[in-house]
């Protein structure tokens, strides 16, 4: 009975509450003056009903709230998967190509959510973002060994060679050592799966043309134990990332 009184106590505690106008500025929906504005005119609902007082402090706990009639939850922060379609740049200040935050809800780029690594603009499949520092950080650093996998179409017939130099190691201009991929197998007469645990420049391209071969698509099809097909994301569709699918991406 004690240990119920005191969770529920620190429970309470750990409560956030905050104006509405500072939680949707935190969503990335616009300035605060922006947010109180939408505010004060009624365009923004609690539970169906408008909420049109800037000074009510409100729990984010759980919140969902809709604007021009438009449902979101508060999030602290975003996971989100994107089925990334070619001719999209990873890079915040796109230059050639739109960028992927374009394929995302606009508040989301207010918000400063980034690609978690990066995909070249001609490259498809599963690209990971969030506004989460820490987390783009640690899925980002070569210390954090999650397997990606790539499957590649080449230009010429995948051959058992290939497969082999692949496996041993090729060795790239700017690299020490030659980079081998932790594991590889042909998948059609021009298709080969490759899973690489760095995340190297161009490196499946350029690991495939150290190999004697060209490749002439890419797509990442898997991240750990994420795989885009589950996600069952049209390309240039995304989803959230619960924790359960986060938790797909930890080291084996
Ligand atoms: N390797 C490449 O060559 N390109 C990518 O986009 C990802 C891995």
């Amino acid at each position: 009975m004690f240990f119920e009184f005191v969770s529920a106590l620190l429970k309470f505690a750990l409560m956030a509450k905050n104006t509405l106008d500072k939680i949707l500025q935190s969503q990335g929906f616009g300035s605060r003056r922006w947010c109180a504005e939408l505010i004060q005119d009624g365009e923004v609902s609690i539970n169906g009903a408008v909420f049109n007082d800037v000074r009510c402090k409100v729990e984010t706990d759980g919140l969902s709230f809709s604007i021009y009639d438009q449902t979101w939850s508060y999030r602290e922060h975003v996971y989100i998967a994107l089925n990334k379609p070619a001719n999209y740049e990873c890079s915040r200040k796109a230059s050639h190509h739109p960028g992927v935050l374009k394929l995302l809800p606009e508040q989301f780029d207010l918000r400063d959510v980034q690609p978690v690594g990066r995909l070249d603009h001609d490259t498809t499949g599963l690209l990971l973002m969030s506004d989460d520092g820490p987390f783009i950080h640690k899925q980002s650093s070569p210390k954090h060994h999650v397997p990606k996998i790539y499957v590649a179409t080449t230009h010429d017939a995948v051959t058992e060679e290939l497969v082999a130099a692949l496996l041993k190691g090729v060795q790239l201009h700017d690299e020490n050592a030659p980079l081998a991929a932790v594991s590889c197998r042909k998948v059609g007469e021009h298709q080969i799966e490759i899973v690489l645990e760095q995340g190297k420049y161009h490196q499946v391209k350029r690991m495939l043309a150290a190999a004697g071969n060209h490749c002439v698509a890419l797509c990442r099809s898997q991240i750990g134990e994420l795989k885009l097909a589950d996600l069952q994301l049209a390309e240039g569709q995304w989803c959230y990332l619960d924790e359960a699918l986060l938790a797909l991406l930890k080291p084996v």
